[in-house]
């Protein structure tokens, strides 16, 4: 049986060197503000943007909520960007994806000023990432290092096999295991022999998508495995991994939920923080 990677425990720790910092801030007459932009009424992205204003509540950075309708247009959005971008009480901007087919996502993202990407999403942020001098933190991933760190597992020369290549969290999952070292297999799929691939995994991320898709003869004996999926499944949340049977063999495995969802909120007001800090110059 496995070790269980609490991501609410790990999140609340850096929640509260956010807040603290912020509380700092504050003292310092400097506020810190997150603008989250929501366009249409997607049931899952509705709660992913109250659990982000909760969270800012929570850590005194001031939210606010931009609520666009699914008709919006596109010159709708990017002239609510362009205000934001200008706005110096601003510091983050987040425009929750996925938006409606009838706008156009890439152009979207690349109105959003990089120094107030705190998604890590525009392409200069991501080029960022790719040579390893960046400000802000891709999300989740980031999350997850995070989490291996807390619990002291090392990354270095290990085989770390990630199955996904999306550029939320694949991609920038991929090139940060590389940063630390590790020896980074991107499986897909159209990814032969994936339960090959996947075995070889001493650290295992699953950001597929599909519900319960990791099994457990697609795990090694003592992995990390590492589950970012997000999907519903006869009525419950569940994750990408075959919780039940796949911690039998992991040595640490995160659970859904109360795994990688929280840290991803964490690293967010992570990323505000920084925005702020550095829009004020103090870093
Ligand atoms: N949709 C799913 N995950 C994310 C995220 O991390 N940021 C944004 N903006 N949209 C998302």
């Amino acid at each position: 049986m496995s070790n269980i990677i609490d991501g609410k425990l790990v999140s609340a720790a850096v929640k509260e060197r956010v807040a603290n910092e912020v509380k700092a801030l504050n003292n310092q007459g400097v506020s810190v503000c997150l603008a989250v932009i929501l366009v249409g009424s997607d049931p899952a992205s509705q709660i992913y943007v109250a659990n982000k204003k909760k969270a800012c509540e929570q850590l005194g950075i001031v939210s606010k909520e931009f609520l666009l309708p699914e008709t919006a247009t596109q010159d709708e959005l990017l002239s609510l960007i362009d205000k934001l971008n200008c706005d110096e009480s601003v510091n983050g901007i987040l425009c929750q994806l996925p938006l409606p087919k009838t706008l156009d996502e890439k152009a979207v993202i690349a109105a959003i000023d990089p120094n107030k990407d705190v998604d890590a999403f525009h392409p200069i942020n991501v080029g960022k990432i790719m040579i390893g001098d960046y400000d802000f933190l891709p999300c989740t991933p980031a999350g997850v290092m995070e989490m291996l760190s807390y619990y002291n597992i090392d990354v270095c020369g290990k085989e770390c096999v990630v199955i996904g290549r999306s550029n939320i969290v694949g991609k920038p999952m991929s090139m940060l295991l590389l940063h630390k070292n590790g020896t980074v297999t991107t499986a897909h799929s159209r990814t032969k022999n994936l339960a090959e691939v996947t075995r070889r995994a001493d650290i295992l991320v699953a950001a597929v998508g599909i519900a319960k898709f990791v099994k457990a003869d697609m795990v090694k004996d003592g992995a990390v495995v590492i589950d970012v999926g997000m999907n519903r499944a006869d009525g419950k949340l569940c994750g990408d991994v075959d919780f039940e049977a796949v911690s039998q063999k992991a040595s640490f495995i995160t659970p859904v939920p109360g795994g990688v969802g929280p840290m991803t909120i964490a690293t967010l007001m992570q990323n505000t923080l920084t925005a702020a800090k550095r829009q004020n110059n103090l870093i």
